[in-house]
């Protein structure tokens, strides 16, 4: 037997989630289109018996996250992020206390919401960035849910000292991974029990599929996961996952690239008189860079800005852009632009002048000129 040695992480993501390495063999994993198995035993060695318990589609995506997040424990594929986000809220017993931000993905805050309205859960809204009364809305609740750097005002949580509160208070830690990956923070090694993915996102990282994921180092929580994804049926089709694993195995490449524009973009935008703030956890100025540089290995490919002008300017001048896409979304290859308070359902907090700049691997010269041109033809 080969000695086990251990990758990094540009390796690992092109090495997990292969099949046996015997002549002959596919080196990709196959797309299995099948809705059941053969089998007379209600339960197989992989608990394939229906294509909504198990597919061999997912396995191979749900083991390469999984081993990124530092499980040994398969992750679970849904059909959505937001599928995702709701199977861990649905774990909290009726009427039991959800701890949630704010300002986070306004689905996720959406969903709590509406949970909340028609009294299945109580909510407690908190600004995660005050740890303090984080901790003070802790008190008797199920769930902690914690998306950090938050989406789209890039906030950092002190996740460490949130997470061990939490624990101590008997409170399940949910942390929505989408924005850093694994390959930039990993919530499971200190403490938090599920890891949640969009990865429709950067995981993806093309625009072309919308899945979710969840992580958990723990078995039980992992059964109880999959019970219910079995049950409420919020799967994944085979191409999509097989989608994101082709995605997973280029996202390190991407993320290095991606995240050195974005830092560049910051930095050229914070020297623009016409961009009132940039928000970005790689410029020294920000408030959260020294938390950032603490907990994160890298600081992702988002910045956020805020144009001069108010949100008519910052219209125009998304309207303006060339290169960047004016879309929703993030974390593809293309550079998206968006001005996130178009949606009726954001956050209050997320000031109405504020564009989300998802950045690409595009050449960064050719999307700061893009910029500059879109801020010169929105000034009237
Ligand atoms: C941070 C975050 N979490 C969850 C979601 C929901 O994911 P999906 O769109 O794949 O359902 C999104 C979508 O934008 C997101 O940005």
């Amino acid at each position: 037997m080969s000695k086990p040695f251990s990758h990094s992480q540009h390796t690992a993501v092109v090495s997990l989630g292969r099949p046996p390495r015997v002549d002959g063999a596919a080196v990709n994993p196959p797309i299995a289109m099948t809705s059941t198995f053969v089998g007379s035993d209600y339960v197989t060695p992989e608990n394939r018996v229906y294509a909504r318990f198990s597919n061999a589609s997912w396995e191979p995506l749900e083991k390469a996250v999984a081993a990124l997040e530092g499980s040994e424990v398969p992750a679970l594929a849904y059909a959505s992020g937001l599928a995702a986000v709701s199977a861990v809220f649905d774990l909290v017993p009726g009427g039991g206390t959800i701890v949630i931000p704010t300002a986070s993905y306004n689905g996720t805050v959406g969903l709590a919401r509406a949970l909340a309205a028609e009294s299945k859960i109580q909510l407690r809204e908190v600004d995660p960035i005050d740890t303090e009364a984080t901790i003070a809305a802790m008190d008797g609740a199920d769930l902690l849910w914690i998306e950090s750097p938050s989406n789209p005002l890039l906030e950092v949580a002190d996740l460490p000292t949130l997470i061990k509160a939490a624990r101590q208070r008997g409170l399940l830690v949910a942390v929505d991974n989408t924005f850093s990956t694994p390959l930039r923070q990993q919530p499971l090694r200190i403490g938090a029990d599920v890891v949640v993915h969009s990865a429709t996102k950067f995981i993806s990282g093309h625009s072309d599929v919308i899945l979710g994921i969840a992580v958990t180092k723990d078995p039980e929580l992992r059964q109880k996961l999959h019970a219910r994804r079995s049950l409420r049926g919020g799967i994944p089709g085979p191409f999509e996952a097989w989608l994101a694993l082709r995605g997973l195995r280029t996202m390190a490449l991407r993320l290095d690239r991606s995240e050195a524009s974005a830092q560049a973009l910051a930095e050229r935008c914070e020297a623009n008189p016409e961009i009132s703030r940039v928000r970005y956890p790689g410029l020294p100025t920000d408030p959260h860079h020294e938390r950032a540089k603490e907990q994160l290995s890298g600081f992702g490919a988002i910045v956020s800005i805020e144009v001069e002008g108010g949100e008519e300017r910052a219209d125009r001048f998304v309207e303006a852009l060339r290169l960047f896409v004016s879309a929703t979304s993030l974390g593809g290859v293309e550079s998206l632009a968006e001005r996130r308070r178009r949606h009726p359902s954001e956050p209050d907090r997320v000031p109405t002048n504020l564009i989300r700049l998802s950045i690409g691997i595009e050449d960064v010269d050719d999307l700061w000129q893009d910029i500059t041109q879109a801020l010169e033809s929105s000034r009237t």
